[in-house]
């Protein structure tokens, strides 16, 4: 699993904001119902808070320690309370491992792949814990 991380700690190091940019130009162009709810919405600020987002996924399925859930949970509850459906999250999460294979260039592997849709799947499932109307604590 140490794998994963380097990979996207590598694929940061190396391409910095570039790779969330680039996932934010395609994922806007090819889904419409996603990019309405980034109309206004500083993108450069968005690339950088992706890539800290991503991290946090990753690292929860590294590492499932307490302090990243409730991280995931909590933006998972910021995201309800914009208003987007869970439904947009495949399309989203598809769109991202596209991009992540692209920059990886010749090192991709199948392993690589199934991990990453490994950590996304868990990642959105613990952002659903937070899409109820008040999360306990509030
Ligand atoms: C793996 C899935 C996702 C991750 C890791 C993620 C990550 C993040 C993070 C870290 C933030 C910033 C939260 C904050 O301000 O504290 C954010 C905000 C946001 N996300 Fe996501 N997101 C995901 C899925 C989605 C999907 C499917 C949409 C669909 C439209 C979306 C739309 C937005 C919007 C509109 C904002 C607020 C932008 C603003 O007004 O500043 N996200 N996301």
């Amino acid at each position: 699993m140490a794998n994963l991380h380097e990979s996207l700690r590598n694929l940061l190091l190396r391409t910095d904001e570039e790779l969330a940019q680039q996932f934010y130009k395609i994922v806007i162009a090819k889904h419409p119902d996603i990019g309405r709810f980034f109309e206004g919405v500083d993108m450069r600020y968005q690339a950088a808070i992706l890539t800290i987002g991503l991290e946090s996924v990753i690292q929860y399925f590294v590492s499932r320690v307490e302090f990243q859930k409730r991280y995931l949970i909590r933006m998972g509850h910021k995201h309800y309370k914009l208003g987007i459906p869970r439904e947009l999250f495949p399309k989203f999460s598809a769109v991202l491992i596209e991009v992540v294979k692209d920059f990886h260039k010749d090192d991709w592997t199948a392993e690589l792949e199934h991990q990453w849709n490994e950590a996304l799947h868990l990642g959105i499932e613990t952002m659903f814990l937070g899409y109820v109307d008040e999360l306990p604590g509030n």
